[in-house]
Protein backbone atom coordinates (compact mmCIF):
# COMPACT_ATOMS: atom_id res chain seq x y z
CA UNK A 1 0.00 0.00 0.00
CA UNK A 2 1.33 3.39 -0.81
CA UNK A 3 0.47 5.98 2.02
CA UNK A 4 -0.33 9.01 0.96
CA UNK A 5 -0.41 12.18 2.30
CA UNK A 6 -4.63 12.06 1.79
CA UNK A 7 -4.06 8.32 3.54
CA UNK A 8 -1.84 9.97 6.66
CA UNK A 9 -4.59 12.88 7.05
CA UNK A 10 -7.47 10.56 7.26
CA UNK A 11 -5.63 8.01 9.25
CA UNK A 12 -4.60 10.72 12.07
CA UNK A 13 -7.73 11.87 11.75
CA UNK A 14 -9.37 8.63 12.89
CA UNK A 15 -6.99 8.59 15.27
CA UNK A 16 -8.19 11.36 17.26
CA UNK A 17 -11.06 10.11 17.39
CA UNK A 18 -10.44 7.07 19.01
CA UNK A 19 -7.49 8.67 21.45
CA UNK A 20 -9.24 10.04 24.76
CA UNK A 21 -8.13 13.51 25.09
CA UNK A 22 -8.56 13.54 28.74
CA UNK A 23 -7.04 11.02 31.24
CA UNK A 24 -9.16 7.62 31.91
CA UNK A 25 -9.69 8.99 35.57
CA UNK A 26 -11.18 11.93 34.85
CA UNK A 27 -13.06 10.34 31.89
CA UNK A 28 -14.91 8.58 34.02
CA UNK A 29 -15.87 11.68 36.02
CA UNK A 30 -13.43 11.41 38.83
CA UNK A 31 -10.73 13.74 40.06
CA UNK A 32 -7.34 13.44 39.46
CA UNK A 33 -4.55 11.90 42.27
CA UNK A 34 -1.78 13.66 43.55
CA UNK A 35 0.75 11.84 41.19
CA UNK A 36 -1.58 12.19 38.48
CA UNK A 37 -2.02 15.85 39.06
CA UNK A 38 1.66 16.45 38.92
CA UNK A 39 4.18 17.78 36.79
CA UNK A 40 6.44 15.08 35.11
CA UNK A 41 9.53 15.62 37.10
CA UNK A 42 8.22 15.79 40.38
CA UNK A 43 7.67 12.95 42.91
CA UNK A 44 4.99 13.11 45.43
CA UNK A 45 5.79 10.66 48.05
CA UNK A 46 4.56 9.95 51.37
CA UNK A 47 6.03 7.82 54.50
CA UNK A 48 5.09 4.06 54.36
CA UNK A 49 3.55 3.63 58.05
CA UNK A 50 4.87 1.21 60.30
CA UNK A 51 7.57 0.19 62.72
CA UNK A 52 8.41 2.85 64.96
CA UNK A 53 5.58 4.38 67.31
CA UNK A 54 3.05 2.08 65.70
CA UNK A 55 4.32 -0.67 67.62
CA UNK A 56 2.96 0.73 70.60
CA UNK A 57 -0.57 1.64 68.85
CA UNK A 58 -3.42 -0.52 69.15
CA UNK A 59 -3.78 -1.25 65.56
CA UNK A 60 -1.45 -3.94 63.68
CA UNK A 61 0.93 -2.65 60.86
CA UNK A 62 -0.58 -0.42 59.13
CA UNK A 63 1.51 -0.84 55.95
CA UNK A 64 0.87 -4.66 55.67
CA UNK A 65 -2.88 -4.51 57.04
CA UNK A 66 -4.76 -1.95 56.19
CA UNK A 67 -6.07 -2.25 52.29
CA UNK A 68 -7.85 1.09 51.95
CA UNK A 69 -4.48 2.52 53.30
CA UNK A 70 -2.90 0.79 50.40
CA UNK A 71 -5.12 1.54 47.95
CA UNK A 72 -4.86 5.42 48.74
CA UNK A 73 -0.83 4.82 48.98
CA UNK A 74 -0.59 3.41 45.55
CA UNK A 75 -3.16 5.46 43.82
CA UNK A 76 -2.07 8.87 45.19
CA UNK A 77 1.98 8.54 45.38
CA UNK A 78 4.58 8.23 42.80
CA UNK A 79 7.38 7.73 45.66
CA UNK A 80 7.76 6.00 49.22
CA UNK A 81 9.77 6.83 52.43
CA UNK A 82 9.86 3.56 54.39
CA UNK A 83 8.96 5.61 57.81
CA UNK A 84 10.87 2.92 59.53
CA UNK A 85 11.74 -0.61 58.16
CA UNK A 86 14.90 0.89 56.96
CA UNK A 87 15.98 2.04 60.10
CA UNK A 88 19.32 0.91 62.32
CA UNK A 89 16.72 -0.52 64.96
CA UNK A 90 14.67 -2.63 62.48
CA UNK A 91 16.83 -3.53 59.99
CA UNK A 92 19.91 -5.02 61.32
CA UNK A 93 18.81 -5.46 65.32
CA UNK A 94 21.14 -8.16 66.04
CA UNK A 95 25.11 -7.85 65.15
CA UNK A 96 25.22 -10.44 63.20
CA UNK A 97 21.31 -10.40 62.04
CA UNK A 98 19.76 -8.05 59.38
CA UNK A 99 15.93 -7.79 59.03
CA UNK A 100 15.45 -7.01 55.25
CA UNK A 101 11.50 -8.62 55.29
CA UNK A 102 9.58 -5.37 55.92
CA UNK A 103 11.50 -3.12 53.91
CA UNK A 104 11.60 -5.46 50.36
CA UNK A 105 7.64 -5.73 51.04
CA UNK A 106 7.94 -1.72 50.23
CA UNK A 107 10.09 -1.82 48.00
CA UNK A 108 8.40 -4.49 46.40
CA UNK A 109 4.77 -2.74 46.41
CA UNK A 110 6.23 0.60 45.12
CA UNK A 111 8.11 -1.47 42.16
CA UNK A 112 4.40 -3.16 41.47
CA UNK A 113 3.12 0.35 41.82
CA UNK A 114 5.13 2.19 39.62
CA UNK A 115 6.91 4.45 42.24
CA UNK A 116 9.90 5.01 43.18
CA UNK A 117 11.71 4.77 46.32
CA UNK A 118 13.64 7.14 49.27
CA UNK A 119 15.71 4.76 51.70
CA UNK A 120 15.80 6.29 55.38
CA UNK A 121 18.84 6.19 56.57
CA UNK A 122 22.14 4.75 57.43
CA UNK A 123 23.73 7.62 59.83
CA UNK A 124 22.02 8.53 62.32
CA UNK A 125 21.69 9.48 66.67
CA UNK A 126 18.40 8.00 66.78
CA UNK A 127 16.57 4.44 66.82
CA UNK A 128 19.58 2.89 67.04
CA UNK A 129 19.76 -1.08 68.00
CA UNK A 130 20.83 -1.31 71.82
CA UNK A 131 23.54 -3.54 70.34
CA UNK A 132 25.03 -0.65 68.75
CA UNK A 133 23.77 2.28 71.33
CA UNK A 134 24.94 -0.10 74.44
CA UNK A 135 28.22 -1.59 72.96
CA UNK A 136 31.59 -0.85 73.80
CA UNK A 137 33.33 -0.97 70.13
CA UNK A 138 36.94 0.88 70.12
CA UNK A 139 36.89 3.52 66.92
CA UNK A 140 38.05 1.22 64.70
CA UNK A 141 35.45 -1.60 65.42
CA UNK A 142 32.52 1.47 65.10
CA UNK A 143 33.87 2.28 62.09
CA UNK A 144 33.90 -1.08 60.06
CA UNK A 145 30.16 -1.85 61.52
CA UNK A 146 29.16 1.29 59.89
CA UNK A 147 31.28 0.18 56.83
CA UNK A 148 29.93 -3.36 56.75
CA UNK A 149 26.22 -1.54 57.46
CA UNK A 150 26.47 0.49 54.52
CA UNK A 151 27.35 -1.99 52.08
CA UNK A 152 25.27 -4.36 52.77
CA UNK A 153 22.12 -2.21 53.19
CA UNK A 154 22.37 0.16 50.25
CA UNK A 155 24.21 -3.28 48.49
CA UNK A 156 21.04 -5.36 49.15
CA UNK A 157 18.87 -2.49 47.76
CA UNK A 158 20.95 -1.56 44.57
CA UNK A 159 19.39 -0.78 41.65
CA UNK A 160 16.01 0.29 43.44
CA UNK A 161 16.52 2.90 45.81
CA UNK A 162 16.23 6.60 43.77
CA UNK A 163 17.47 8.85 46.61
CA UNK A 164 19.30 7.95 50.13
CA UNK A 165 19.23 10.00 53.44
CA UNK A 166 22.74 8.88 53.83
CA UNK A 167 23.25 11.60 56.75
CA UNK A 168 20.16 12.70 59.25
CA UNK A 169 20.18 15.23 61.77
CA UNK A 170 23.65 15.45 61.60
CA UNK A 171 23.99 18.40 63.00
CA UNK A 172 22.16 20.90 65.70
CA UNK A 173 20.57 23.97 65.64
CA UNK A 174 23.77 25.91 66.54
CA UNK A 175 25.56 24.04 63.16
CA UNK A 176 27.23 21.84 65.52
CA UNK A 177 27.52 18.33 64.98
CA UNK A 178 25.88 16.01 67.48
CA UNK A 179 27.70 14.44 69.83
CA UNK A 180 24.80 12.02 70.19
CA UNK A 181 25.67 10.30 67.09
CA UNK A 182 27.99 7.61 67.93
CA UNK A 183 29.92 7.49 64.77
CA UNK A 184 30.48 10.94 64.64
CA UNK A 185 31.75 11.02 68.75
CA UNK A 186 34.17 8.07 67.98
CA UNK A 187 35.39 8.59 64.74
CA UNK A 188 34.85 12.70 64.30
CA UNK A 189 32.50 14.48 61.72
CA UNK A 190 34.66 12.63 58.85
CA UNK A 191 33.32 9.69 59.01
CA UNK A 192 30.15 11.73 57.29
CA UNK A 193 32.07 11.65 53.94
CA UNK A 194 33.26 8.10 54.12
CA UNK A 195 29.49 7.18 54.49
CA UNK A 196 28.64 9.00 51.30
CA UNK A 197 32.19 7.24 49.75
CA UNK A 198 30.62 3.98 50.64
CA UNK A 199 26.99 3.74 49.55
CA UNK A 200 28.35 5.58 46.22
CA UNK A 201 30.45 2.11 46.21
CA UNK A 202 27.38 0.25 47.23
CA UNK A 203 24.85 1.60 44.72
CA UNK A 204 26.86 4.34 42.24
CA UNK A 205 22.56 5.12 40.73
CA UNK A 206 20.88 6.13 44.09
CA UNK A 207 21.48 10.06 44.78
CA UNK A 208 22.81 10.50 48.07
CA UNK A 209 21.63 12.74 50.46
CA UNK A 210 22.08 14.97 53.57
CA UNK A 211 18.25 15.04 55.47
CA UNK A 212 17.28 17.54 58.34
CA UNK A 213 14.92 19.43 60.39
CA UNK A 214 15.05 22.52 61.04
CA UNK A 215 16.36 23.77 57.74
CA UNK A 216 13.57 25.53 56.64
CA UNK A 217 14.59 29.18 57.86
CA UNK A 218 18.12 30.60 57.00
CA UNK A 219 20.06 30.25 60.21
CA UNK A 220 23.34 29.10 61.42
CA UNK A 221 22.15 25.40 60.73
CA UNK A 222 21.47 26.42 56.94
CA UNK A 223 24.60 28.01 56.61
CA UNK A 224 26.61 24.79 58.43
CA UNK A 225 24.81 22.44 55.91
CA UNK A 226 26.01 25.17 53.60
CA UNK A 227 29.66 25.03 54.09
CA UNK A 228 29.55 20.95 54.73
CA UNK A 229 28.05 20.54 51.29
CA UNK A 230 30.63 23.40 49.56
CA UNK A 231 33.49 20.93 51.26
CA UNK A 232 32.16 17.60 50.80
CA UNK A 233 32.60 18.70 46.73
CA UNK A 234 35.22 20.79 47.18
CA UNK A 235 36.75 17.02 48.27
CA UNK A 236 35.14 14.75 45.65
CA UNK A 237 32.70 13.34 48.09
CA UNK A 238 29.45 11.93 46.12
CA UNK A 239 27.17 14.20 47.66
CA UNK A 240 23.99 14.60 45.38
CA UNK A 241 21.36 16.42 47.33
CA UNK A 242 20.52 18.59 50.45
CA UNK A 243 16.80 17.68 51.93
CA UNK A 244 14.35 19.65 54.39
CA UNK A 245 12.02 17.48 56.28
CA UNK A 246 9.58 20.15 56.95
CA UNK A 247 8.23 19.18 60.01
CA UNK A 248 6.12 22.24 60.75
CA UNK A 249 4.09 23.05 63.58
CA UNK A 250 1.16 26.24 62.78
CA UNK A 251 2.72 27.72 66.07
CA UNK A 252 6.46 29.20 64.47
CA UNK A 253 4.75 30.69 61.44
CA UNK A 254 4.73 30.10 57.59
CA UNK A 255 7.31 28.70 55.71
CA UNK A 256 8.00 31.90 53.65
CA UNK A 257 11.76 31.43 53.42
CA UNK A 258 12.14 27.92 52.43
CA UNK A 259 12.87 28.45 48.61
CA UNK A 260 15.56 30.54 49.29
CA UNK A 261 17.46 28.40 51.56
CA UNK A 262 16.68 25.66 48.61
CA UNK A 263 18.20 27.43 46.03
CA UNK A 264 21.51 28.12 48.09
CA UNK A 265 22.15 24.51 47.30
CA UNK A 266 20.36 24.51 44.20
CA UNK A 267 23.29 26.80 43.42
CA UNK A 268 25.84 24.21 44.10
CA UNK A 269 24.55 22.18 41.86
CA UNK A 270 23.21 20.08 43.74
CA UNK A 271 19.51 18.36 43.75
CA UNK A 272 17.11 19.27 46.89
CA UNK A 273 14.01 17.70 47.87
CA UNK A 274 11.20 17.83 50.86
CA UNK A 275 11.34 14.74 52.84
CA UNK A 276 9.08 14.31 55.56
CA UNK A 277 6.43 17.26 55.13
CA UNK A 278 4.03 17.67 57.89
CA UNK A 279 1.97 20.40 59.60
CA UNK A 280 0.96 19.97 63.14
CA UNK A 281 -1.38 22.53 65.28
CA UNK A 282 -2.54 23.03 68.44
CA UNK A 283 -5.94 21.61 68.50
CA UNK A 284 -8.26 23.15 70.51
CA UNK A 285 -10.88 21.57 73.20
CA UNK A 286 -12.79 18.46 72.01
CA UNK A 287 -10.07 17.76 69.23
CA UNK A 288 -11.40 18.90 66.01
CA UNK A 289 -9.59 21.73 64.04
CA UNK A 290 -11.38 24.90 63.24
CA UNK A 291 -11.67 25.58 59.79
CA UNK A 292 -9.62 28.65 59.74
CA UNK A 293 -6.82 26.35 61.08
CA UNK A 294 -7.17 24.35 58.18
CA UNK A 295 -7.28 26.78 55.59
CA UNK A 296 -3.62 27.71 57.23
CA UNK A 297 -2.56 24.64 57.46
CA UNK A 298 -3.30 24.55 53.28
CA UNK A 299 -1.51 27.53 53.12
CA UNK A 300 1.86 26.00 54.83
CA UNK A 301 1.39 22.49 52.73
CA UNK A 302 1.34 24.92 49.46
CA UNK A 303 3.73 27.13 50.13
CA UNK A 304 6.35 24.14 51.28
CA UNK A 305 5.24 22.90 47.56
CA UNK A 306 5.56 25.88 45.88
CA UNK A 307 8.78 26.31 47.15
CA UNK A 308 10.23 22.98 45.45
CA UNK A 309 8.58 24.04 42.09
CA UNK A 310 10.30 27.34 41.50
CA UNK A 311 13.61 25.53 42.54
CA UNK A 312 15.02 23.55 39.64
CA UNK A 313 16.64 20.91 41.00
CA UNK A 314 14.25 20.03 43.72
CA UNK A 315 12.07 16.95 41.82
CA UNK A 316 10.96 15.22 45.13
CA UNK A 317 8.56 16.09 47.43
CA UNK A 318 7.35 13.89 49.99
CA UNK A 319 4.74 14.14 53.16
CA UNK A 320 5.61 12.20 56.24
CA UNK A 321 2.03 10.13 56.27
CA UNK A 322 -1.03 11.06 54.36
CA UNK A 323 -3.44 10.12 56.87
CA UNK A 324 -3.75 11.21 60.84
CA UNK A 325 -5.38 7.85 61.65
CA UNK A 326 -1.41 6.81 61.61
CA UNK A 327 0.68 9.76 62.09
CA UNK A 328 3.67 10.40 64.93
CA UNK A 329 2.49 13.84 65.38
CA UNK A 330 0.06 13.17 68.28
CA UNK A 331 2.58 10.64 69.71
CA UNK A 332 5.35 13.56 69.81
CA UNK A 333 3.77 16.64 70.09
CA UNK A 334 0.84 15.50 72.92
CA UNK A 335 -0.94 18.73 72.57
CA UNK A 336 -0.47 19.03 68.62
CA UNK A 337 -2.00 17.00 65.83
CA UNK A 338 -4.65 17.03 62.54
CA UNK A 339 -0.84 17.25 60.88
CA UNK A 340 -1.59 15.29 57.89
CA UNK A 341 -3.68 15.97 54.36
CA UNK A 342 -6.23 13.28 54.86
CA UNK A 343 -8.94 12.49 57.87
CA UNK A 344 -8.93 8.89 59.74
CA UNK A 345 -11.17 8.21 57.09
CA UNK A 346 -8.84 9.14 54.08
CA UNK A 347 -11.60 11.96 53.45
CA UNK A 348 -9.20 15.03 52.21
CA UNK A 349 -8.63 17.88 54.43
CA UNK A 350 -8.62 21.39 52.38
CA UNK A 351 -4.50 20.93 52.48
CA UNK A 352 -5.62 17.79 50.03
CA UNK A 353 -6.78 19.75 47.67
CA UNK A 354 -4.79 22.63 47.59
CA UNK A 355 -1.69 20.77 46.77
CA UNK A 356 -3.78 18.97 44.04
CA UNK A 357 -4.43 22.27 42.60
CA UNK A 358 -0.91 23.53 42.90
CA UNK A 359 0.41 20.92 41.38
CA UNK A 360 -2.21 20.76 38.36
CA UNK A 361 -1.57 24.51 37.87
CA UNK A 362 2.49 23.63 38.19
CA UNK A 363 2.01 21.08 35.05
C1 LIG B 1 9.54 9.07 63.11
C2 LIG B 1 8.48 8.04 62.75
O1 LIG B 1 7.44 8.67 62.04
C3 LIG B 1 7.94 7.36 64.00
O2 LIG B 1 7.12 6.27 63.63
C4 LIG B 1 9.08 6.88 64.89
O3 LIG B 1 8.53 6.36 66.11
C5 LIG B 1 10.06 7.99 65.18
O4 LIG B 1 10.53 8.54 63.95
N1 LIG B 1 12.74 12.75 61.53
C6 LIG B 1 13.01 11.63 60.81
C7 LIG B 1 12.03 10.51 60.80
O5 LIG B 1 14.02 11.58 60.09
O6 LIG B 1 12.66 9.28 60.65
C8 LIG B 1 11.16 10.51 62.04
O7 LIG B 1 10.17 9.50 61.91
C9 LIG B 1 10.56 11.87 62.25
C10 LIG B 1 11.62 12.92 62.42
Amino acid sequence: MTVTKAYLVAALAAATLIVPATHPAEAHGRQQTLRQAAPHHLRVGTAAAGGGHHLDQPYPDPFTYDQPYRRVLAQEFSSVSPENQMKWEFIHPERNKYNFGPADAIVRFARRNGQVVRGHTLLWHSQNPAWLQEGQFTPAQLRSILRNHIFTVVGHYRGQIQQWDVANEILDENGQYRQENPFIKALGPGIVADAFRWAHQADPHAQLFLNDYGVEWPGAKVDAYEALARQLLADGVPLHGFAAQAHLSMQYGAPDQLQSVLQRFDNLGLQTAITELDVRMTLPAGGVPTQEQLQTQATYYTTVLKACLAVRGCNSFTIWGFTDKYSWVPVFFPTEGAATVMWDDFERKPAYYALRATLAAAR
